[in-house]
This record gives structure tokens, sequence and C-alpha cells, in this order.
């Protein structure tokens, strides 16, 4: 898709159905009609960076703050192993409270007793880090991008550039890591010309799986007063990058679920073909408020949508369908 036709469809939701529609048969064909579920621990919501948008943003005083010990890390991973989910993302904020030896081991340990896919979601470390959790048994990582606009990316992440984050990606791709990015649909001064520009890096990066959502306003931030993003702009995008990058795992994510209520239905057919259900222990999930009112997947709300989507739940690791896996 030239620029020019990804521009007009986000410029014109009234066209969002045929979008929507050419999505979903390049799904279908690349992807079949297969769910994968990734279990998610969102082990810390300790952060050292001050990202605009963010709940968990160091100088939120707001939040109750909380970390997972190594050992409860591991035992929630066997919890969900023993569900039959064949991968575990472990989430946090840029917390380097857990040191590299203390990621390996919990890497380590689940991979030791169990036979899950594990996904690491923790932000910006050193590259040696980045070798040590590869080596350690991690198999793939989550770094999103969040917008191509490398001004804008300094006004919404003080003191972090995207030059850095590009060079991670590489570098986890250097590392034979299987590599996530993606963006935020409708950031506060956004223009479609960034979204477009979004979609076009990723074409350039060709990522294994790509995470997008929506903004959704957290009362906390500076933007606080901000519209969360639009559903039908969320979905169009979602359609157009499913179109552009054709054999990616891209799931229904959280944030779409929160601002609308069938959010993970209509992104399930509009080329999502991954839920991430939240296994972050009950009494820490509260805390985990990135955004506000962020809405819980449930392993059976999960296991609904995907069955009044008319697809069934992978039985397979759901690894990348690139290079040669
Ligand atoms: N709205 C939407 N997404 C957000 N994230 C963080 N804060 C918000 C927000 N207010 C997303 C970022 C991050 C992911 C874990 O959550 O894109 O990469």
């Amino acid at each position: 898709m030239e620029k020019g036709e990804i521009l007009f469809y986000l410029n014109n939701p009234e066209k969002f159905e045929i979008v929507r529609q050419l999505a979903d048969k390049i799904r279908m064909e690349y992807c079949g009609d297969s769910v994968h579920l990734r279990g998610i621990i969102e082990f810390s919501n300790y952060c050292h960076n001050n990202c605009c948008y963010c709940g968990l943003k160091r100088d939120n005083k707001n939040i109750i703050r909380y970390r997972m010990s190594v050992e409860e890390v591991i035992n929630r991973a066997v919890e969900i192993a023993s569900l039959g989910i064949k991968t575990v993302v472990l989430q946090s904020g840029d917390d380097l409270n857990y040191s590299c030896c203390d990621i390996c081991d919990i890497v380590n340990k689940i991979k030791e007793k169990t036979d899950m896919a594990i996904t690491l979601s923790i932000g910006e470390r050193e590259n040696s880090e980045y070798k040590a959790f590869k080596d350690a048994g991690a198999d793939r990582y989550l770094l999103r991008f969040e917008t191509s606009n490398e001004h804008y990316y300094k006004v919404l992440h003080p003191g972090q550039t995207l030059k850095r984050r590009l060079e991670i990606l590489d570098i986890l791709r250097k590392f034979d890591y299987q590599v996530g990015t993606g963006f935020i649909i409708g950031l506060p001064e956004e223009t479609d010309n960034d979204l477009c520009n979004n979609i076009i890096l990723l074409e350039d990066i060709s990522p294994d799986m790509i995470g997008l959502g929506p903004f959704v306003s957290q009362s906390d931030t500076p933007y606080n007063n901000y519209p969360n993003g639009d559903i039908t702009k969320t979905l169009t995008v979602l359609a157009l990058v499913r179109i552009t990058t054709k054999n990616t795992h891209i799931p229904a994510t959280t944030a779409i679920g929160t601002i609308d209520k069938d959010g993970l239905f209509k992104a399930l057919n509009s080329g999502a073909n991954v839920i991430m259900p939240d296994f972050t222990p009950m009494i820490y999930k509260e805390n985990y408020n990135i955004y506000d009112n962020k809405v819980s997947i449930s392993i059976d709300m999960a296991k609904d949508v995907v069955k009044n989507a008319g697809r069934y739940i992978s039985s397979s690791r759901g690894d990348t369908l690139k290079r040669g896996y």
C-alpha cells in the first residue's frame, strides 16, 4: 500500500469496512482461524522513566507500587502453564531493581519447570543484558517504539530517544529474539501523517509481533484531560497494519478492550490473531494502572470472544510466522 492510500483510509472512517474485510481475508490467508493466547504477568509497576501518557511514570506519587518476588513470578508462570497456555509474557515498568541475574533466574526456572515460550517486556536495558536473557532461555521481546516522530518521541519520553529504541530492536533481532514492537494510536497532538509514518516504519522493521492500542488517558499524568483514542481509527490502523505486514502476530490488546466493550471481538475481526489474558495476581493488578479503567482480560473472557468470533484457540506456541521458524 502506498502512503497516499494509507492516508486516505486514515482520513475516511466511513471506508473502514473495506479495509476491515481485506485485513480479515489476509489474516485468514497468513494466520488461519486460530487465536494464540499469551498469559501476561505484570510483575512490577516501578518505573524509572517519566513517559507523559503512562500512569507508571516515576513522578506519579498516587499509585501504590509493588514488586513480585522472583519466586512469585515463577510460581505464577507455572500456574499459567498448567492451564495449557503456551506463552508467558513477563511485563514491568523499567525497573532496574531486578538485576540481570534476577531476570535470568526467572527465565531459567520457568524454562526448567514448563515448556512455555517466554516473552519479556521490561523496557530498556544494556545490550549485554539482552544477550544474557536470551542465553537464559527468553524467546521473545516486546518493545514498542510508541511513535515514529522523533521530535514527539522526545516530548513523550523525557530523557529517551527514538534512535536508541530502534537500535535496541535491531540488537534484539541480532540476538535471535522474536521481536515485537508497535505504537499508541491517538496520542494528543498526533496527526494522521504520524500514524501513517508509524505504519511505514513497521514495514521497515519487519517485526514478528505488533502491539497496537488506543491512547487511554490516565488521571495522574499530564495528559489526563485528553480524550481517549477513537475505536474506528484504532481498528483502521490495526487493519492497515495487517494488510501491510501480512504474517505478523497482532493481539487484540487490553487498551482496545478498555475503550470499547466489544473491542476484542472487533479487533479479531479486523486482523488480530492473538489475545493476552491477564494473570497478574489479584492483589497487584489494580495497581498496574498504566491508564484509567484498564480491563482485566480473564481466560474465560478470552475464550468467549474467540468462540463468538467463530475462531478457535491455537494449541501451538504461536512462534513467529517469519524467518523460517
Ligand atoms: N494509553 C495507551 N497505552 C499506553 N501504554 C502506556 N500508557 C498508555 C496509555 N495511557 C502502553 C505503551 C506501552 C504499553 C505496555 O502500554 O505503549 O508500551
